[in-house]
């Protein structure tokens, strides 16, 4: 499977003269819109599984299985984006405190 991701850096001009010249160059993420989840529980509008723990501070924390998230590992709800895109059904993966 080719790479999900791919980078370029928009701006080449870091270093150089010119207001650019005192910023880092920014980075550009390219996401190509395909679906991830080929086959599982395609019936399911979005995929969330919840992992009950007794031992844990918050109540509910999402962790990120679309890979899409800007704050990976934990979701920042990218994969509703994602899904409407590509019409896949991923979701996060919850760990609830029991
Ligand atoms: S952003 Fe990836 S599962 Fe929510």
């Amino acid at each position: 499977m080719a790479s999900l991701f791919s980078t370029t850096y928009a701006s080449l001009s870091y270093g150089g003269r010119g207001p650019a010249a005192s910023k880092p160059p920014r980075r550009m993420v390219v996401v190509r819109a395909e679906a991830i989840n080929p086959d599982i529980r395609k019936t399911e509008e979005k995929v969330v599984d919840s992992v009950l723990l007794p031992e844990i501070s918050k109540p509910v924390t999402a962790y990120c299985r679309c890979w899409r998230s800007g704050t990976f590992p934990l979701c920042d709800g990218g994969h509703l984006k994602h899904n409407k895109a590509t019409g896949d059904n991923v979701g996060p993966l919850l760990l609830k405190q029991k």
